[in-house]
């Protein structure tokens, strides 16, 4: 049997900013397929990173799927810009929005894929009523706001519950995981059950692109 693909979703949070093109250019050459781009408001978390100026500007140099997590307050403000900038799919977390169906209807009528996001303390079962809508539900595994943290374990249960609900109701939702995933921690997730593994630090924190991505793929069978 053909071992399933697992994605590989770098976060451009922990890139080097004055060469972000030549990195991305990097990763594409790699066949990685995917780019993860941190959205954080200093509202909904205690950190400013990046905003929709910045994805616009990088999807011109870029044809990597773009996987945008917002950690802003009220997402349901930005959907229409974050859309337009040329993200692929808009993730957004479910304690910073009172309707999360309606944004999750907002994000398919721009017609981007959608998915929804728990910070380590909300049960994973809080999105379990919303999955026949995610295209992707994602469980952070350190709190959002920083890169270059470590993998809380508790993590782990929350990605096999979740992909274990998905698998019984027959749903197509991806299971992601963000937060401290380097090559001891992404083979614990994958074999949970994760689809897409959100990577910073270990892609980008050790200078040699290259090298990182090989070693996440040594470490996890399947990995692109
Ligand atoms: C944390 C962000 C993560 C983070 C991952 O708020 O959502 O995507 O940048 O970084 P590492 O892989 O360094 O933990
Ligand atoms: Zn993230």
């Amino acid at each position: 049997m053909r071992k399933k693909e697992i994605l590989l979703s770098p976060s451009l949070l922990s890139c080097d900013f004055a060469r972000a093109g030549e990195q991305l250019k990097e990763l594409e050459r790699l066949g990685v397929k995917w780019l993860h781009l941190d959205v954080m408001d200093g509202a909904f978390v205690p950190n400013i990173s990046f905003g929709i100026p910045v994805i616009k500007s990088i999807r011109n140099s870029t044809a990597l799927f773009f996987d945008t997590h917002l950690m802003i307050d009220a997402p349901e403000r930005y959907i229409k810009q974050f859309a337009s900038a040329g993200s692929d799919c808009i993730t957004f977390h479910i304690e910073a929005t009172s309707d999360p169906s309606a944004v999750l209807d907002m994000i398919h009528a721009e017609g981007k894929l959608a998915g929804i996001s728990v910070k380590p303390a909300t049960p994973v079962q809080s999105v379990y009523p919303l999955l026949e809508k995610c295209d992707l539900a994602l469980v952070m595994s350190v709190e959002p706001g920083f890169g270059g943290q470590s993998y809380m374990d508790p993590a782990t249960e929350k990605i096999r519950l979740l992909k274990n609900h998905i698998k019984r109701k027959g749903y197509k939702t991806l299971v992601s995981v963000d937060g401290g995933i380097d090559v001891k921690t992404a083979p614990v997730a994958a074999g949970a059950g994760a689809d897409v593994l959100v990577a910073g630090s270990a892609v980008f924190g050790k200078g040699d692109i290259e090298t990182a991505v090989e070693n996440l793929r040594a470490a996890v069978k399947g990995l692109v």
